[in-house]
């Protein structure tokens, strides 16, 4: 079975979590990818996102949502009222799974499997241990799955407080689709307005 979990420091903090994540081996794919992409942000943030897994340009500079959806995902969360620096950013995966029909040619994004993201999963919950937040929006499916199980279905609970009890600690949630769908979007606006709308459902409920 794929596992991070050796991996992962029993004591520490987020700079022990991260320094230890970069020589994960615990599923296949860290053989492809430039390097692992660890959760950003501080320890006290009150807001967790979490999204899918890092994407080409998370993977070459090793920072999570950096790239367009990262870029999208802060233009929502600042119309939202939320200061996208005041969170803390990860994903369910903290590797880069692409498909490249030749070297050098474009590296394009590839769902993680349930498995691999089962793999990663200590990583994340180690993470929630460390920062605690009031609340966690969830963005997109991959997160929902590996946060609240295979069940999970983002239109069915977007923009809706969930309470769950996750790794032992009563979480809530507020889930929503992912900036990435947003910018696949055939209405991008209205995609985009209801990114924005479920985001301020989780701002009121930060308070
Ligand atoms: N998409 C994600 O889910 N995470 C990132 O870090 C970038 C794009
Ligand atoms: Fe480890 Fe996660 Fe990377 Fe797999 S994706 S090697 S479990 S950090």
């Amino acid at each position: 079975r794929y596992t991070a979990q050796p991996f992962v420091p029993e004591r520490g903090g987020l700079s022990a979590l991260r320094e230890a994540a970069a020589g994960c081996r615990g599923c296949p794919l860290h053989r492809d990818a430039t390097q692992t992409v660890f959760g950003a942000g501080s320890a006290d943030a009150r807001v967790m996102l979490v999204g899918e897994q890092p994407g080409d340009q998370e993977d070459r500079q090793g920072r999570p949502f950096v790239g367009p959806a990262g870029r999208l995902l802060d233009k929502a969360l600042t119309e939202a009222g939320i200061d996208p620096g005041d969170a803390y950013v990860t994903n369910a995966v903290k590797h880069f799974k692409f498909t490249q029909a030749e070297p050098r040619k474009r590296r394009i994004h590839k769902a993680p499997t349930l498995r691999e993201a089962a793999a990663c999963g200590p990583w994340l919950a180690a993470e929630l241990a460390l920062v605690r937040p009031e609340l966690i929006v969830v963005l997109g499916a991959t997160a929902g799955k590996a946060l609240l199980g295979s069940s999970f279905r983002v239109g069915r609970v977007r923009g809706t407080v969930l309470e769950e009890e996750i790794h032992g600690r009563r979480e809530r949630l507020v889930p929503t689709v992912h900036p990435s769908a947003v910018l696949r979007a055939d209405d991008r606006e209205a995609a985009y307005r209801g990114l924005v709308a479920d985001l301020n459902v989780a701002a009121r409920a930060l308070g």
